[in-house]
């Protein structure tokens, strides 16, 4: 058995630990603050699949009564001495090759005031690594077999090996970026909070470079969606084929959508709200638009998650809120609303 954490985004931790427990073999054991704890009884390879999460890692030791004294800097480095990379080392071998003395990053995150600084953990920790295995220690990630992960809060810290090579969160497809594009594991939750399936119409009515369109399509969903800015539309496009997914993108004004009335079975956006992309008139006046023609094309069992930082601007005749949930990102505190006909 193994046992692992995953870091996901603030808000979105019952989602994850969904998308987690419906995995074979693995048992989520408890959630909190960003984090879900698990045990894995099979293969770890699925684990690198979940479309939610930040990160995975395996938990190679805990550490209790962490002070804010700078003492604390030979503590780690004595506690070091005892996690298990080596275990760590091998069970992450099973999912991509490990070399058998590997290059090693380090990364400190804390909650709480300290005397010492993340950098001075990760000398710490790092003098310990290479005196106890031999391996090799590197300050960029970029460069390392295995990263070795530390989360210190207030009293308590658990450290992990990640399971991938790079962060999860990071997608290969994305190459062409525009300001304002989303997390795809917030654009994945979003998907999973309204219930998409394969071979469901989705839309995105302002599809910016595309992450939620293309999240879907790898969800076997049939996209569609545009943006008014033909330079979303274009790089939208190029993401798509970069994907390898396929898909309808137009040119359009999301207040008339040159579709059917209850055509549309999902619709997921993120919708401006005048921070990173800007809309050319008062944003009240727009969502209320948006809004009206959405509850047009929707159909009577649809579904629509919106993500925004103005939730109170979303106002719908018929349809009833369903769902609300506040996420953090970008260092903002956006909501995504869920709406529907029927609970
Ligand atoms: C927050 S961004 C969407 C980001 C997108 N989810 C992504 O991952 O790239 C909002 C998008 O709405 C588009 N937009 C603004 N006004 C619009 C309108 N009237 N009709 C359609 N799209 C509009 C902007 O061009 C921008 O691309």
């Amino acid at each position: 058995m193994t046992s692992i954490f995953v870091l996901t985004t603030r808000g979105l931790e019952a989602i994850s630990a969904d998308e987690i427990a419906a995995l074979p073999d693995v048992t989520v054991t408890s959630t909190s603050y960003r984090r879900i704890n698990a045990e894995c009884t099979g293969a770890l390879a699925p684990l690198l699949d979940l479309r939610t999460v930040d990160d995975v890692y395996l938990k190679v030791g805990s550490w209790e009564d962490v002070l804010h004294t700078r003492d604390m800097l030979a503590q780690f480095n004595a506690w070091s001495d005892h996690l298990e990379l080596a275990q760590a080392a091998a069970n992450i071998n099973t999912v991509r090759p490990i070399p058998e003395k590997p290059l090693f990053s380090v990364s400190v995150s804390f909650l709480g005031k300290r005397n010492y600084n993340a950098d001075e953990v990760k000398v710490s920790i790092a003098d310990s690594v290479t005196f106890t295995h031999g391996w090799e220690y590197t300050a960029d990630d970029r460069n390392a077999n295995l990263n070795i992960r530390v989360f210190i809060e207030h009293e308590q810290a658990i450290v992990g090996v990640r399971l991938g090579q790079h962060a999860q969160h990071e997608r290969l497809y994305k190459m062409v970026e525009r300001p304002g594009a989303l997390e795809p594991t917030v654009a994945s939750a979003m998907l999973r909070l309204v219930d998409v399936q394969a071979g469901h119409r989705l839309l995105d009515p302002c599809c910016g470079s595309g992450t939620i369109l293309i999240e879907a399509a790898l969800m076997g969903a049939v996209v569609h969606g545009g943006d008014n800015d033909s330079e979303a539309i274009k790089a939208t496009r190029e993401n798509m084929k970069d994907a390898a997914v396929q898909g309808t993108v137009e040119q359009w004004d999301a207040r008339v959508l040159p579709l059917r009335d209850g055509s549309v079975r999902r619709v997921v956006t993120n919708l401006p709200w005048g921070r990173q992309t800007s809309v050319n008139e008062e944003l009240g006046s727009f969502y209320q638009q948006v809004c009206w023609e959405l509850e047009r094309i929707v159909s009577n069992k649809g579904r629509i998650a919106i993500l925004t930082s103005v939730p109170h601007l979303l106002q719908f005749n018929y349809l009833q809120p369903l769902q609300s949930i506040e996420i953090s990102l970008f260092g903002q505190n956006p909501t995504i609303s869920v709406y529907g006909h029927d609970r």
